[in-house]
């Protein structure tokens, strides 16, 4: 009966997920305090988690990996007028974050790790004990933070590539000189404020995040358009794979979107 109710909930959001993917989300949407509380914050998290998990990795692999095949260059000043590079996973990540705090949605998300290269991302506190335990089982944490009053879940983040492993092993500011291909290198953090969202709630994180990597490629796009010595790729349909090309803002959205709508059908299927 649990997995049943569990299930038709994950159902009802990912009907939702693509009501957001197709733009269905009347703006001016707000929440209505009579509105019922559908869904845990457990829930909710975890499924912007997954969608974050599938935008990062496309980024790291088709625009990072693909476009570096093509001469493309990524950069930590990547914002820098002088720089002529996009930016690095995690500050793509960061970007995202700081897009969702400039909005109403009151969504916190935190790359952090027990040795970082920014000493801003140290894991500190209730969140440092929780990681050791995230460490050995790799299993998400879901607690309240007593501190920030924040409900909050943390999931493992894992050097899935051998350029995560190299670039921080190497990095002048880094704090660990070996990692290794597989190891949790650090946690990536989300926080709300409310045990349980309404469906629009539900959805107005969603599309927070998806609003916020819209931002920061389009910011990607816009340092594009100042390149003064480099060669700018063509924005269109096609992907660095191809060529000396980078996807639009709606054709990497759209991948996202379609990516994220099949693994979770899977896991409805199980
Ligand atoms: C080309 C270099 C580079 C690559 C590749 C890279 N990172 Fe990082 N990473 C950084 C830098 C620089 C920071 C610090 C950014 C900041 O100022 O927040 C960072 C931050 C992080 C953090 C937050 C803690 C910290 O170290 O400050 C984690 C966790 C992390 N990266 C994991 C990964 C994983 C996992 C991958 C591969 C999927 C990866 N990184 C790929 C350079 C890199």
């Amino acid at each position: 009966m649990n997995t049943i109710k569990l299930n038709l909930k994950k159902l009802l959001l990912f009907i939702s997920l693509l009501i957001v993917s197709c733009g269905g989300i009347p703006e001016e949407s707000t929440t209505s305090s009579s509105e019922k509380k559908a869904f845990s914050v457990a829930d909710v998290l975890i499924m912007v988690a997954h969608e974050n998990d599938i935008t990062r990795t496309l980024y790291t692999k088709a625009i990072v990996g693909g476009g570096k095949k093509q001469g493309f260059k990524f950069d930590e000043e990547w914002q820098d007028e002088k720089v002529e590079a996009g930016p690095l996973p995690a500050l793509f990540l960061r970007g995202i974050a700081n897009d969702i705090r400039k909005g109403d949605v009151p969504l916190g998300l935190y790359l952090s790790s027990d040795f970082p290269i920014s000493a801003s991302n140290q894991l500190v506190g209730k969140q440092a004990d929780l990681f050791k335990e995230i460490k050995e089982n790799r299993k998400p944490q879901h607690f309240f933070d007593e501190d920030s009053k924040l409900y909050t879940a943390m999931f493992a983040d894992v050097a899935g590539a051998p350029a995560c492993v190299s670039c921080h092993n190497n990095h002048p500011k880094t704090t660990k000189t070996d990692w290794k291909l597989g190891d949790v290198m650090g946690a990536t953090t989300w926080q709300y404020p409310a045990d349980s969202l309404s469906y629009t709630e539900a959805m107005s994180v969603l599309k927070a995040y998806r609003d916020g990597t819209t931002a920061v490629y389009n910011d990607y796009l816009e340092e594009i358009k100042n390149f003064k010595e480099t060669k700018k790729p063509e924005v269109g349909e096609k992907w660095p794979s191809s060529g000396n090309y980078l996807p639009a803002p709606e054709v990497f959205i759209d991948s996202v979107r379609k990516l994220s709508a099949y693994v979770t059908m899977s896991s409805l299927m199980k």
